[in-house]
């Protein structure tokens, strides 16, 4: 705690090496490790500060994707860390409880610097999950992964360079999973929370058991849907995450899997998305020969978004089309729009591109409002900050900014496959 009574919490970036496999070493970058950094955890309505240490000899940043906070604070593009330098980013946590995470954001390397390592989760709680019988044990019934491709070269070393001809950027063929290459986890609970983040550069997920077993949507980047949805599949695109929670039988051995994608573009499909590798051994959960059954599913989980669409202050539309957005890329000193505090908006958001890309806004969680004139399905019920864009379909999101007005600081919207942000698919916005 510091004097104006806010949790201190100490981030060091640097650099390492770490051992992916035996024998093999990687140099790598962490957060006050040399892969990945600490679970971060605070309290709605608590006041949290943060002294990171940039010790690499690169200026970079860290970015609080998913959460609400004054455009200072963001950790974007315009709040680099020069090397040996220390930045003090300060805010009262103000959104539900969710998973959000941390990476680095600094323009033009924010691929590069989070394929090396610069990456953590970062949970919130609030009253409304304190009240609930969830799985909640962190570490034991409540387990954070996160899911990230990589390639290596013969030397052990972490090859990013993107295969001509593809369209996603990099994509790799080993899957390390909270920094660990093929691993196993027991469990010792009938039911089992999971907090999937895709942390990859640009790999899309769609998760499953390979038995096939159901499982429950209990949450997406924002926080708790409104009611748990069962299904066997949820597909993750990069940036986005998801809470789940899965029953195991005494003696159970099953391996959580990434199948392929399950929306059609064309032939390509598999090179587009997957790399040409559509089944991946994610990890492999074996149960405890006796569970412990203390926890449930309630039938409702959080109030659902409401912003509607009655008082519609703004409509923008946003195309997506090779890097660019509505025809421009990222500029530094280029801010596109400003938005009022407290005014709903509807951003109409169209990928016309035959292959991937996702939206992600700074700053707000939105509400899909609908998928083409459809209305969402499950997955997008509940608060999302990063949304998959399937071809040619235009995305409806409703959002209202409130609290962090700033004219000059602004926050970023942007396709989340890092390679396409760094070479511009990305804008500004000013909060006033
Ligand atoms: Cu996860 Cu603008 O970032
Ligand atoms: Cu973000
Ligand atoms: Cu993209």
């Amino acid at each position: 705690q510091d004097d104006s009574g806010a949790r201190v919490f100490d981030l060091t970036i640097q650099s390492g090496a770490t051992e992916f496999v035996a024998g093999g070493a990687t140099d790598t970058w962490g957060v006050n490790g040399t892969f990945l950094g600490p679970t971060i955890r605070a309290q709605r309505g608590e006041r949290v500060e943060f002294a990171v240490t940039n010790d690499v000899d690169e200026e970079t940043s860290i970015h609080w994707h998913g959460m609400r906070l004054p455009a200072e604070m963001d950790g974007g593009p315009h709040q680099p860390i020069m090397p040996g330098e220390t930045w003090r980013p300060h805010w009262t946590v103000d959104q539900p409880a969710s998973t959000l995470w941390y990476h680095p954001h600094v323009h033009g390397k924010t691929a590069a610097h989070t394929y090396r390592g610069v990456a953590g989760m970062f949970i919130l709680d609030d009253e409304n999950t304190a009240s609930l019988n969830l799985p909640a044990d962190y570490g034991v019934d409540d387990i954070p992964l996160i899911v990230q491709d990589r390639k290596f070269d013969a030397d052990n070393q972490f090859d990013d360079s993107i295969p001509l001809g593809s369209t996603s950027g990099t994509l790799g063929d080993e899957i390390l999973v909270n920094g660990s290459h093929g691993p196993y986890r027991e469990v010792t609970t009938r039911l089992v929370r999971l907090r999937l983040l895709n942390a990859s550069n640009a790999r899309m997920y769609n998760f499953g058991f390979s038995d096939d077993r159901p499982f429950q949507l209990i949450g997406t980047d924002g926080g708790l849907l409104p009611e748990a949805w069962e299904t066997d599949r949820i597909q993750l695109s990069a940036g986005e995450r998801a809470e789940i929670v899965v029953a195991f039988e005494p003696g159970d051995t099953v391996e959580l899997r990434s199948y392929a994608a399950e929306f059609d573009l064309g032939d390509q499909t598999a090179d587009r998305l997957s790399g040409e590798q559509d089944e991946l051994d994610i990890v492999q959960f074996r149960a405890a020969d006796a569970l412990a059954d203390e926890t449930e599913i309630p039938e409702t989980l959080a109030p659902a978004p409401d912003l509607g669409t009655e008082n519609v202050a703004e409509v923008r539309t946003f195309d997506l089309e090779g890097r660019s957005i509505n025809g421009q890329q990222m500029q530094m000193d280029r801010i596109d729009f400003g938005v009022r505090e407290g005014d709903t908006e509807v951003w109409e958001v169209t990928n016309h591109n035959g292959y991937l890309h996702n939206f992600h806004v700074h700053d707000v969680q939105f509400q899909v409002v609908d998928v083409d004139g459809v209305e969402p399905p499950p997955q997008l019920r509940g608060w999302k900050d990063t949304v998959l864009l399937v071809p040619d379909l235009r995305y409806r999101l409703a959002m209202r900014f409130s609290d962090h007005t700033d004219p000059n600081v602004p926050y970023m919207f942007h396709c989340h496959l890092l390679t396409h942000e760094d070479e511009g698919m990305m804008g500004q916005f000013v909060v006033l």
